[in-house]
């Protein structure tokens, strides 16, 4: 990745343009929200989303959530019943998150999602991130601007500490509001579970859909007795190919569909030019493509385990694992 010089501007209108452009670009770019400051690029270019796991240096994909100015825009990506639509008209624009089913029109990058067929999407409130969107007027996946295993970024030098020389430009618009990352609520087949505590507790969910429109019989916080979330998103969330895998492959066995990596070819190339970005940027599409080709089995060259390779090789490993 190239090291650029990181630029710190104060949110106005002149900085929003700029940021936009980057985005444009194919770039990152930190931004305040209501709860945190989110590392921010177009959802819909693979490429720029794996740019995000390169700059913050994370061993693995987890899904992202795709922030958007108003349901309106959300209902392009996702599908709404009932109970989402009641609680996105309580809590939005703010901070909680809803996983939905993936609508497959959405035009969002598969890495986005980690290949599932669900997205987490949000509507922030905070003036930063929201005109942003709206120069972009691209839907933006934003985790938290940190680099991975530190903590959440509430204040401008605590992206600065974390990713200084990693990205273009940091928008400051002071600490934030919320100090936690937004509250995750899956919202799929009829049954609420909240993924993520945060800002908006479970009670206030509930109320939400308490309305008498709602069944709220299948509510669950996730917890166990002491109060512990038992299932958080990120440990539940990850597609998994149906085939078995078969990892460091310099050629393809009988019966095997082999995703080639540089020189090494196959079926299909994560990247003929040995780009490890680009191989982040393709990775679920190729294995769903595995997935569905004629051949029973799956085998994946080698990827080089430096920079995002890493966590192309974890994504792997455990695909390998579970097959
Ligand atoms: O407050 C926030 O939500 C911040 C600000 C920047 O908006 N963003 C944030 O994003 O915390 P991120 O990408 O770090 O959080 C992603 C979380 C992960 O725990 C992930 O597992 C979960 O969302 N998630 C995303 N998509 C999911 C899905 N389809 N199913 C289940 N969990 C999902
Ligand atoms: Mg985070």
């Amino acid at each position: 990745m190239d090291a650029p010089n990181t630029r710190i501007l104060p949110y106005n209108k002149y900085n929003i343009a700029e940021a936009a452009a980057l985005i444009a670009a194919g770039k990152c770019v930190a931004v305040p929200t209501e709860t945190v400051y989110g590392l921010a690029a177009d959802a819909t270019d693979g490429t720029a989303v794996a740019g995000i796991y390169a700059a913050k240096g994370r061993p693995s994909f987890n899904p992202l959530i795709v922030h958007v100015l108003d349901i309106g825009a959300a209902k392009k990506l996702a599908a709404f019943d009932a109970r989402a639509e009641a609680l996105a008209a309580a809590f939005w624009p703010g901070p909680l998150t809803l996983v939905l089913p993936l609508k497959p029109s959405s035009g969002i990058a598969s890495l986005v999602t980690a290949g599932l067929e669900t997205i987490a999407i949000r509507v922030p409130a905070h003036r930063a991130m929201r005109a942003l969107l709206e120069a972009c007027g691209k839907p933006l996946a934003a985790p938290s601007a940190n680099a991975s295993g530190t903590i959440s970024p509430t204040r401008v030098e605590h992206v600065a500490h974390s990713l200084d020389g990693r990205i273009p430009l940091i928008l400051d618009d002071g600490p934030t509001r919320q100090g936690i990352e937004s509250t995750i609520v899956r919202e799929v087949f009829g049954m609420t579970r909240i993924l993520r505590h945060g800002p908006i507790t479970g009670a206030q969910v509930l109320a939400a859909l308490s309305d008498g429109k709602h069944k709220v019989d299948r509510f669950d916080t996730g917890e166990d007795a002491e109060g512990k979330i038992e299932a958080p998103g990120q440990l539940s969330s990850h597609y998994a190919p149906r085939k078995p895998l078969r990892i460091d492959a310099r050629e393809a066995a009988e019966g095997e569909w082999m995703i080639g990596f540089g020189d090494i070819a196959g079926d299909d190339n994560l990247s003929p030019g040995g780009d490890l970005t680009e191989a982040a940027a393709r990775l679920f599409d190729l294995l769903h493509k595995a997935d569905a080709s004629g051949k029973p089995d799956i085998a994946v060259a080698p990827i080089p385990e430096h920079g995002i390779g890493e966590a192309i090789n974890d994504r792997l490993r455990r695909a390998a694992y579970r097959a």
